[in-house]
């Protein structure tokens, strides 16, 4: 486990670039934390560390989307999802089961789709432009 204080958005992107340098293909990422906690923002540097191409925006809308990158990355966004079901509807399983490395917002929504050996982040907001962000990494990895 490992508690990283970030103190702007740079800072947290800057996490999220080190924390794919561990990422293995199959890996899934779940984030936790409130609105405005800074998940997008870290997925922005994963999508870097991972050579993705292509612009990260909030997926709010769109639920998922997908970056090719050294590996594909698959960015969920579940925050509008009601049931587990609706993410099943997604297609969530096949994404967790194949190659790629899935990132999932609001990742308490995917209730038991969401695999025990996950990556798991938590976001805490400690002011305005201050967050505590928790890794607490799947065992094994
Ligand atoms: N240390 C920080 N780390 C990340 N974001 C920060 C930080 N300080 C301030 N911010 C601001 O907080 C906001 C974080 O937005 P972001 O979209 O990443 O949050 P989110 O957790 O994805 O929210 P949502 O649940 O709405 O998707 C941005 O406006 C960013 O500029
Ligand atoms: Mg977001």
């Amino acid at each position: 486990m490992k508690k990283i204080k970030t103190h702007n958005p740079e800072e947290t992107e800057a996490v999220g670039e080190k924390l794919a340098r561990d990422l293995r293909s199959g890996d899934v990422v779940g984030l936790y934390g409130g609105l405005g906690a800074g998940k997008t923002c870290l997925v922005r540097g994963l999508a870097r560390g991972l050579e993705s191409s292509g612009p990260v925006s909030s997926p709010t809308f769109t639920l998922l989307n997908e970056y090719p990158g050294r590996l594909p990355l698959y960015h969920f966004d579940l925050y509008r999802i009601a049931t587990p079901v609706e993410v099943e509807d997604l297609g969530f399983e096949e994404y967790i089961a194949g190659p790629g490395v899935c990132v999932v917002e609001w990742a308490e929504k995917a209730g038991i789709l969401l695999p025990t050996g996950h990556w798991k982040i938590k976001f805490e907001i400690r002011g305005k432009k201050s967050r505590t962000i928790t890794i607490i990494p799947p065992l094994g990895a």
